[in-house]
């Protein structure tokens, strides 16, 4: 299936400013540790094949250069914060995934509710590089493009936070992150593995009675037991709408 998308959201490539850069610079140092040490291993094969800057924000054309030829995807720059369900999955049916174009402030160093620039290119993109991961992201497009209710897509919405948004996922008995939401906040990250948040099993029958938390750290999040675990639930409820 292929999908028009709406041009006006998307966007050339942007300079940052060295302002900007710092900000990836302190980003990339605070993160770094603690990644290596909590994020599973899917995660940090990624990080490794991708080898992203520490110094300065890559560029798309960088990033391009090392996830398309592995998976076949892109990223597209956009100036949307928030994008809209409908057309973020007519980008994912392109194999495209979205990336902002603006960085948290100083603030915001270890949480920020928005997406930034930061989350989406340290936090994503270094599962573009690996087949086994975005045969997952994969499933999410004609799963949406088939629902029929405005319930069915919400699920799905929800399926997508708590899994490769929020999920963490059980490695060798050690709690792992997964979630990319998780990896680009230094803050929630540790707020969950100190065991501040109920982790309830990754069931589609559970998370659907859950709501994502965008403003404030999830009051729950859940768990599985690998990739192909993930992947095999997810297509339970797929397949049966
Ligand atoms: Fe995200």
């Amino acid at each position: 299936m292929s999908f028009s998308v709406d041009p006006s959201l998307v966007e050339e490539d942007v300079e940052f400013t060295e302002e900007q850069h710092d900000i990836w610079r302190t980003l990339v140092a605070r993160q770094a540790p603690k990644v290596k040490q909590y994020a599973c291993k899917e995660y940090l094969a990624g990080s490794e094949l991708m080898k992203l800057p520490a110094e300065r924000v890559p560029s798309v054309q960088w990033l391009n250069e090392r996830i398309t030829p592995r998976t076949g995807w892109r990223t597209v720059r956009t100036k949307v914060r928030y994008s809209d369900a409908v057309q973020w999955y007519k980008h994912f049916a392109r194999r495209e995934f979205l990336i902002t174009d603006y960085v948290r402030s100083r603030e915001e160093l270890e949480f920020t509710p928005e997406p930034d620039m930061f989350h989406d290119v340290y936090g994503h993109l270094p599962y573009f590089t690996l087949p086994e991961y975005v045969e997952i992201q994969e499933m999410f497009a004609p799963a949406f493009h088939k629902a029929k209710t405005d319930e069915e897509r919400e699920n799905i919405k929800r399926l997508a936070w708590f899994s490769t948004e929020f999920g963490l996922i059980r490695e060798e008995g050690e709690l792992k992150v997964f979630g990319t939401g998780l990896i680009s906040s230094s803050a929630e990250m540790e707020h969950v593995l100190a065991g501040n948040t109920p982790l309830l099993d990754f069931k589609v029958e559970t998370i659907v009675n859950y709501d994502k938390a965008i403003w404030s750290f999830n009051k729950q999040l859940f768990v599985f037991d690998s990739l192909a675990a993930l992947k095999q639930e997810l297509a339970r409820y797929f397949d049966s709408l």
